[in-house]
């Protein structure tokens, strides 16, 4: 299987590229946790490589950094196929997207992430193409425009996207398999530190993996990213092996706490707690007095706060709950209507 990259993935360098990339499974065997996905996936390519036939269109749903990418390279790696890489918000203009459907040979997989910032004129241009493998490329303008309908080889899409509510119906319908990825397990993202250690070539031991898997938030991604982290400490600091202490000594120092929260999930919670009186806040206005983008709050904040039940989703907005209150070691007292702060 060969992937072209069509742009850039959002790594900060070419080095972390390449360590990244290394740490992907590459083959459903080496693929740890998301069992149902995985099982299905499965049976899905190999019934289409029976058959002799491309597979139908893939979504994938599920918050930033569990797998959509890694999960549609192994796909197409199982369908001995090449697997072409784009975004959503790289393709601007109907040309953009006819230069990316010209491009593709039978059997070929196009990987859209942020499948939801698609425009609307892309999308309704994609329909015909997943549907009848045809395209219609509009000549002119006025009066004059005529369409020429251009046929395309049999390819898979595979669509990633963390926001499924912002797909359009017609869009949405249009896969034939659309999976949901849950945040992972500690234990399977314990295995997943164990496994990126050794392809790193760093020595842990089991509690310290699983110090590392307790503090990554459900995601792979950021599984990965700590015990790099944690590497550099033992490393530099220690002799080199990750062991508990180690691994606890480390996260504490990048001011990740044991249930995973940095400085930004804090500064949320103490903004709804400290300037909204516990809330409910809107999302913007939120992100508006912590200086955040709404989006990260949507996507990359409040799904684990929500998830850790640290704050609850009301019609009027966000509200913090005793849970966090206490989390943050503070005292939430309803006298009058008001909630007080007092330090524990
Ligand atoms: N690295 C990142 N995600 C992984 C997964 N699901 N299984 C194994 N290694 C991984």
């Amino acid at each position: 299987m060969s992937e072209t990259r069509l742009n850039t993935t959002g790594f900060s360098n070419e080095h972390d590229e390449e360590i990244e990339i290394k740490l992907r499974p590459a083959h459903f065997d080496e693929y740890i946790g998301q069992a149902k996905v995985k099982e299905n996936m499965q049976v899905f390519v190999e019934a289409a490589l029976r058959r002799g036939e491309t597979l139908d269109h893939v979504l994938l749903f599920g918050q930033p950094g569990l797998g959509k990418t890694t999960l549609s390279t192994i796909i197409a790696s199982a369908m001995n196929a090449t697997l072409k890489v784009t975004t959503g918000p790289a393709i601007e203009k109907p040309g953009d997207i006819a230069a990316i459907l010209n491009d593709l040979n039978e059997g070929d997989f196009l990987f859209i992430d942020e499948i939801h910032r698609l425009n609307r004129t892309v999308e309704e241009m994609l329909y015909s193409a997943m549907e009848d493998f045809v395209f219609d490329i509009i000549i002119g303008k006025g009066p004059g425009a005529r369409s020429i309908r251009l046929e395309l080889p049999r390819f898979t899409l595979i669509g990633a996207t963390t926001r499924i509510g912002l797909l359009t119906a017609p869009l949405r319908d249009r896969f034939g398999v659309v999976h949901h990825l849950e945040p992972y397990s500690v234990e399977d993202l314990q295995k997943i530190v164990i496994r990126s250690a050794a392809v790193l070539g760093v020595e842990i031991e089991p509690e310290g993996a699983e110090e590392i898997a307790r503090r990554a938030r459900g995601t792979p991604r950021i599984v990965n990213r700590l015990l790099k982290r944690v590497r550099d400490f033992a490393q530099v600091r220690f002799d080199g092996v990750i062991t508990l202490e180690v691994a606890q000594s480390s996260l504490d120092r990048l001011e990740i706490d044991r249930l995973g929260l940095d400085t930004v999930d804090k500064k949320i919670l103490l903004a709804i707690i400290e300037k909204f009186g516990g809330g409910p806040v809107g999302l913007d206005t939120l992100a508006a007095s912590t200086d955040e983008e709404s989006g990260t709050l949507e996507d990359v904040v409040e799904p684990y706060l929500l998830q850790l039940g640290f704050i609850q989703r009301t019609p009027r907005g966000r509200i913090a709950t005793h849970k966090a209150y206490t989390h943050l070691g503070l005292k939430s007292e309803h006298e009058g209507g008001q909630i007080s702060l007092t330090e524990t």
